[in-house]
């Protein structure tokens, strides 16, 4: 294990079962239909590209960067689009993929942003969902974990762009953050 972990939250093993559940689920709901996945970068890359492969659909990608935490570990309340989409989602299903619903600030506003655009229908798949720290309101239609008050890395997930590889979710160890 990384020295830097504190200890395992969800093993690669569990990881894999969620997200084919996931993957499941999106191929029912959205049966006959072919949605524009949009992930949000960077955190959201390894699951997406883990649960696309569990879909069986049409379907078309598309990503957003956002930021609203810098190089800490509380979100600074406000967002900032860094790269927008390619696509029209006029008249599109829309699911975004995200990694982790903490304060809610990042999807409350991305929600808002995108509900303007016209989407047919518009939709959050979170794979992690830490309720402990909401600010806004935000309805996901399915979460893979919830988790508890702490800060997690891996999968995709990072701390100052660090730990993004790591095939588990970890529990980062304060010492590492200066917590
Ligand atoms: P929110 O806007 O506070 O909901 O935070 C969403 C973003 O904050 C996520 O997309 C992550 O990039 C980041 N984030 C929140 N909690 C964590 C964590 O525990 N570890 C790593 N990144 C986190
Ligand atoms: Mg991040």
């Amino acid at each position: 294990m990384n020295p830097d972990i504190e200890s395992i939250l969800i093993s690669e093993e569990e990881l894999g079962a969620k997200v084919r559940e996931m993957g499941e689920e999106i191929t029912r709901r959205y049966a006959g239909r072919e949605p524009l996945f949009v992930g949000v970068l960077k955190g959201s890359f390894v699951f997406m590209a883990d649960v696309l492969r569990c879909i069986d659909l049409p379907c078309s990608v598309d990503f957003m960067a956002v930021s609203s935490y810098g190089a800490g570990t509380e979100s600074s309340g406000r967002v900032r689009i860094d790269k927008d989409l390619g696509h029209d989602i006029k008249g599109r299903d829309v699911v975004i993929l995200e990694d982790i619903l903490d304060s809610g600030t990042t999807l409350h506003y991305l929600l808002k942003v995108l509900a303007e655009r016209g989407p047919a229908s518009l939709a959050v798949y979170t794979l992690l969902d830490k309720p402990a720290r909401r600010k806004k309101e935000v309805k996901a239609e399915m979460t893979g974990f919830t988790i508890p008050d702490a800060f997690v890395v891996g999968y995709g997930l990072d701390y100052d762009e660090k730990y993004r590889n790591l095939p588990y979710i970890g529990v980062l160890r304060p010492e590492v953050y200066g917590g």
